[in-house]
């Protein structure tokens, strides 16, 4: 018989089934947003396809440079989609880098601006004109910041209104908030927002229910980063998600020093 596995190898088990799990739901809210990307792609191909024709029809030099610019734009466009999707799924690990929240909130906004158009949501960005580094791990942040995003969207059926904000709130902290003007959350619900498969979103035409996973998920990745995740919210007149994360140490030093010494902290090269 083989003997039972010890402590240390139970929880390497924990620790990859977590990693599963994270992994899984990422994908799942990938899934939520691949109609509005496909038609964005679909778009896409309809302008390269269109001026591509007029280019061919017209053999005059400006037509043919205004349709080869068409061409490239709508081609880098696709290019930064794919990237920032193909980047959003590689398998994470649990490393932690110092890592500019302005430049992973671009990434994650990438990837929902369509689905945002489609449900005639307007986004109002308000972002730190100065880079915000937190020593984190990018892939989870940007995997909790997405279901914050697609959780806003899902809550504001006839469209509505999204703020995101990224900033240094104080000298130790960075501040991650989404606004959100849709439907609130009722105070019997709001206690078990974060409680693990708790959810109100019934499978749709195309059998996307939730799973109940994101918000517990976020509270988990949060709390690991030694930061607070809270929620304030008013039926009928939306909800807004805080996320409180701490600078790096560095640059927690440097903004006492002084100012100008923070825009030499690092940047994660991956997440920008
Ligand atoms: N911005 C919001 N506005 C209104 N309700 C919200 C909002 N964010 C979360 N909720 C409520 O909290 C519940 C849990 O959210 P959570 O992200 O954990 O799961 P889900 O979105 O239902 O499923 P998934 O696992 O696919 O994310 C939602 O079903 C919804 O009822
Ligand atoms: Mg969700």
């Amino acid at each position: 018989m083989t003997a039972p596995p010890d402590r240390a190898e139970l929880e390497r088990q924990i620790q990859e089934l977590k990693q599963q799990l994270l992994q899984a739901q990422k994908l799942s809210t990938i899934g939520s947003l691949a109609s509005s990307m496909t038609h964005e792609f679909n778009n896409i191909l309809t302008t390269v396809i269109n001026y591509a024709k007029l280019g061919l029809r017209h053999k005059d030099n400006a037509t043919r440079e205004k349709a080869l610019d068409k061409i490239l734009s709508a081609g880098q466009r696709a290019a930064r989609i794919t990237t920032g999707l193909l980047s959003y799924a590689r398998r994470g690990n649990d490393r932690r880098e110092p890592t500019d929240l302005i430049a992973l909130a671009h990434e994650v906004l990438v990837l929902v601006e369509k689905d945002l158009q489609v449900h005639r949501v307007r986004l109002n960005t308000n972002f730190d004109p100065q880079p915000v580094i937190a020593d984190v791990n990018a892939s989870q942040i940007q995997q909790v910041l997405l279901n914050l995003i697609v959780n806003a969207r899902q809550a504001m059926e006839l469209g509505g209104q999204l703020t995101i904000t990224v900033r240094a709130a104080d000298g130790t902290t960075a501040e991650i908030s989404v606004r959100d003007s849709g439907h609130g959350i009722p105070a019997d619900e709001l206690r078990k927002i974060f409680d693990q498969f708790f959810t109100t979103k019934t499978a749709d035409a195309q059998g996307q229910g939730g799973t109940g996973l994101g918000l517990s998920l976020a509270r988990e990745v949060i709390e690991a980063h030694r930061g607070r995740i809270r929620v304030e919210s008013t039926v009928g007149r939306g909800t807004n998600f805080t996320l409180k994360l701490p600078l790096a140490k560095s640059v927690a030093a440097a903004a006492i020093k002084g100012p100008h010494v923070r825009d030499a902290a690092p940047v994660n090269p991956k997440a920008v």
